[in-house]
């Protein structure tokens, strides 16, 4: 007799990215611009706390909500940054943004119900939905400027629908949402008795204009997602965090004891110390992805590929509709041809098949070399 698996999990897309990046890997010499990552290494006294944290033996489970003193600090950033002003209790600690959204998912959504999730998006969304038994409706963000129209986003609510997705800044695209679009989106929710997960990740990696955070603009309904990942250049420490009304909070650490019983407390005590260090290395980061942004813009314009200006993140969609091909397709034949890997904006959802996205987490000469070879491929098919 076959073992079966459960139908949501087998359901659960492959990565559109992975395919490049396996492709990648075995073309030695490949620019790679296709994956998500800060290209900077964690900032050493970061790193430093951590291995005094394992000399002293502070290796072992930690509150499923935490360290308090982690707590303590992110609530403090909570407010000077988001202008969230919460007691502790309505702060967990989770292993990486990923395990925030999968905990506010599964504390929410019952086999069936809808969420609603942008396209394109950071892919991640989708498969939690899915291992949660939960339903996918896409609604679709500006091609060009990749934010939502709230008009068009409230034909998407059903009498199921229990979650609304919202990220900005935004991956793939870098769009930062302006203050009256996030008022029209929390009103939708509100107005829909729907959760509004609102992840941050990337908030303090904004250009141009100021991080609108959701959570203050209807405290029952939103959760805000945050990450150490981005912003101190930690994505393997796997160290997040999230806020929300405190029944809810209470059922994501119900969750979370069952899932990873809390977040790996070295990467806590590292997490104490990128909050109680210097800030300026994140400065410093932020204004090197700006200077690679505002490279990559001027070269898209001067070979007549340039769009729209991205305000965060570290992500610029290039749109290769002028190629006549997909977007599977020209990553494939840019990495065969030109060696040079991005991601298919197919890999982001439904309605992104006309953009590739490359991330700025990369050298400015990569950048320069890579923006050049997109550039040829049009024109090869355009001639
Ligand atoms: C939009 C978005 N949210 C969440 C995450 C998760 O980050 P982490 O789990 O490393 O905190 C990512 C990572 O790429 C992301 O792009």
């Amino acid at each position: 007799m076959s073992l079966r698996f459960a139908e949501r999990a087998t359901r659960i897309p492959d990565s559109g990215i992975r395919e490049i990046a396996n492709r990648a890997m075995e073309l030695p010499g490949a620019i790679r611009l296709e994956l998500g990552e800060p290209d900077f290494p964690t900032p050493r006294h970061i790193g430093e706390a951590a291995a005094r944290a394992i000399a002293e033996g502070k290796t072992r489970y930690t509150a499923t909500s935490g360290l308090r003193v982690l707590r303590e600090l992110l609530a403090a950033k909570l407010k000077r940054v988001n202008g969230i002003d919460v007691p502790l209790e309505q702060v967990t600690v989770t292993s990486g943004g990923a395990n925030a959204v999968f905990a506010a998912i599964a504390s929410i959504v019952n086999p069936g119900d809808e969420v609603l999730v942008p396209s394109p998006a950071w892919p991640n969304y989708v498969m939690q939905v899915l291992a949660c038994g939960g339903v996918v409706r896409e609604y679709e963000l500006n091609p060009v400027t990749f934010l939502p129209n709230p008009a068009d986003l409230a034909e998407r609510f059903t009498p199921r629908t229990r979650i609304l997705i919202v990220n900005s800044p935004g991956n793939p695209t870098g769009a930062v949402l302006p203050r009256e679009t996030a008022e029209a989106l929390v009103d939708l929710a509100v107005r829909h008795n729907c959760f509004l997960i609102s992840d941050e990740v990337y908030d303090e990696l904004v250009f141009d204009q100021p991080h609108v955070s959701l959570f203050p603009l209807a405290p029952d309904n939103v959760i805000g997602i945050y990450s150490f990942s981005k912003t101190y250049a930690m994505t393997g420490w796997r160290l997040g965090y999230a806020v929300a009304r405190r029944d809810l909070i209470v059922t994501m650490e119900r969750v979370q004891e069952g899932v990873v019983s809390c977040a790996s407390q070295v990467s806590q005590e590292a997490g104490i110390a990128a909050l109680q260090g210097d800030q300026s290395v994140v400065a410093e980061m932020r204004e090197l992805y700006r200077a690679r942004r505002d490279m990559v813009v001027s070269q898209l314009q001067a070979v007549d590929l340039y769009t729209y200006t991205p305000q965060g993140a570290f992500y610029i969609l290039v749109n290769i509709a002028a190629s006549g091909l997909k977007s599977r397709a020209f990553a494939l034949e840019l990495l065969d041809r030109y060696q040079v890997a991005v991601a298919p904006g197919s890999a982001f959802g439904s309605s992104a098949d006309h953009v590739v996205r490359i991330s700025l987490a990369s050298s400015e000469r990569d950048l320069r070399e890579g923006v050049t070879r997109i550039a040829a491929l049009v024109a090869a098919h355009r001639a």
